[in-house]
C-alpha cells in the first residue's frame, strides 16, 4: 500500500493508494473514527463494492458489516442536486447518525461530492471519508475537499471546501467501470500532466495500452502521481484563492459545454474537448506551437476522448461560459498552456478569438 499526505495542517489527511480494501478498517482506526459508519454509494457502484468496503469497516469498530447502513443513490450526475441532499438527511436523521459518526463516499464523483456536502453540512459537519471508484474521483475530485451539487443546471453552483478524514483508493475497482467512464477519468489524468509534469504526459502517453488493461503497477504508479501533483497544488491554495485555478485547465469551455449537453456528455469528455480548446486559444495568442498543441490533442484522441464538440451551438457554449464560475469581475478567465506541463491564468477579452476558437471545436 502506498500512502500519500495532504498536508494541511489540522485539516490534513493520507491518501492510501491498494489493489484491494483491506486496511481500510485500520484507517478509521488510525484516524480515531470510532462511532457509527454509513455508506453512501450509487446504484451501478453498491452491488459491486458494498460489501467489501463494509466488511473491512466493521474491523473499525462499526459494528457487523451486514450491518452498516447504506444510502443508495440513483447513478448519474442528474442526482447531483439539492433534493438528493434532502433525502440523505432524512435518512441520516432516521438512522440516528450524530457529529461522532461517519459518513463514508463509495463510488464516483458523483456520490463523493453529494456525501461531501451532506457530511459538511449535517449537524454542522459529521465526519468524511472518501473511497473513490472511478478513474474520476481517484485522479481528481475525492482529493482537496470540493464538495458540492448542481443547481437549475449550473454546474457545482451550491457547495463547500470540506477536507476528508482519509481517502483509500483501491485501484482494482476500474475494473468494473464502463470504458467511457475510464476514458473520461483519463481526461483529468491527461491534465495533470499537461498543468504540471511533462515527463508524467509522457508516461500516460506511453501506457494508454496498460492502464486499459488494468495493470495494477501503472494503475498505482499514475494514481500516487496524480495524488501528488493534485495534493501539492492543494497545500499551498487550498481554497482557490490562486494557484489551485490550474486545476480548472479545460474547465472554462469544459464546463459550459457540459451544461449546453444537458449533461449527455461526461464530465472528463467536455475537459476533453475544454483542454483541446484551450491550447487552440494558446496558440492563437502565440503561447504554444502548432507541434505542441497537436501533441497534446493527439494524447486525448489516443485515449478515445473527444476533442470536438460536434453539431454544438459556439454561442450557447459562450453564453454560458459568461454565467460560470471563471467569470470575475465581468472577465473571463482561462487556464492556458505555456507548453506540455507548465500552464497560466490569464483573462482573455477578445470576444471574436474566443468565439473564433469555439467555432473550430464544434
Ligand atoms: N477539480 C478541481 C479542483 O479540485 O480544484
Amino acid at each position: 500500500m502506498v500512502k500519500i499526505n495532504v498536508n494541511l495542517g489540522e485539516r490534513g489527511y493520507p491518501i492510501y493508494i491498494s489493489t484491494d480494501f483491506s486496511g481500510l478498517g485500520k484507517a478509521c482506526a488510525d484516524a480515531g473514527l470510532h462511532g457509527k459508519m454509513v455508506i453512501v454509494t450509487d446504484s451501478n457502484v453498491g452491488k459491486y463494492y458494498c460489501d467489501a468496503c463494509a466488511e473491512e469497516l466493521s474491523c473499525a469498530g462499526a459494528g457487523d458489516g451486514a450491518a452498516i447502513p447504506r444510502i443508495v443513490i440513483p447513478a448519474g450526475e442528474e442526482s447531483k442536486n439539492l433534493n438528493t441532499v434532502r433525502e440523505i438527511y432524512r435518512r441520516l436523521i432516521s438512522l440516528k447518525i450524530d457529529r461522532k459518526s461517519s459518513l463514508v463516499a463509495l463510488g464516483g464523483g458523483v456520490s463523493g461530492d453529494i456525501a461531501g456536502f451532506a457530511a459538511a453540512t449535517y449537524m454542522r459537519g459529521v465526519n468524511f471519508i472518501q473511497v473513490p471508484t472511478s478513474l474520476l474521483a481517484q485522479a481528481d475530485s475525492s482529493i482537496g475537499g470540493k464538495t458540492g451539487v448542481d443547481f437549475e443546471g449550473r454546474k457545482n453552483m451550491i457547495g463547500a471546501f470540506y477536507q476528508p478524514k482519509f481517502v483509500f483508493i483501491n485501484v482494482n475497482t476500474l475494473r468494473t467501470l464502463p470504458v467511457r467512464e475510464l476514458q473520461s477519468g483519463l481526461a483529468e489524468v491527461i491534465k495533470h500532466g499537461l498543468i504540471r509534469d511533462g515527463d508524467f504526459f509522457d508516461y500516460i502517453a506511453s501506457n494508454l495500452d496498460k492502464i486499459f488493461s488494468f495493470d495494477e503497477n501503472v494503475l498505482q504508479y499514475i494514481t500516487k502521481m496524480n495524488c501528488a501533483i493534485k495534493g501539492n497544488i492543494v497545500e499551498q491554495d487550498e481554497k482557490e484563492s490562486g494557484l489551485r485555478a490550474i486545476l480548472n485547465f479545460g474547465h472554462t469551455i469544459g464546463h459550459a459545454v457540459e451544461s449546453v449537453s444537458g449533461f449527455k456528455m461526461l464530465h472528463g469528455e467536455c475537459v476533453s474537448v475544454g483542454i483541446a480548446g484551450a491550447y487552440r486559444l494558446a496558440l492563437k495568442l502565440g503561447m504554444v506551437d502548432e507541434k505542441t498543441a497537436d501533441k497534446a490533442e493527439g494524447t486525448l484522441r489516443q485515449a478515445g476522448l473527444p476533442v470536438r464538440a460536434q453539431g454544438m451551438d459556439r454561442n450557447k457554449i459562450y453564453e454560458t461560459m459568461l454565467y460560470d464560475k471563471k467569470m470575475k469581475e465581468g472577465r473571463l478567465y482561462f487556464i492556458l498552456p505555456k507548453n506540455i506541463g507548465e500552464v497560466v491564468q490569464c483573462a482573455v477579452e477578445d470576444e471574436d478569438m474566443i468565439k473564433g476558437v469555439l467555432s473550430e471545436i464544434v
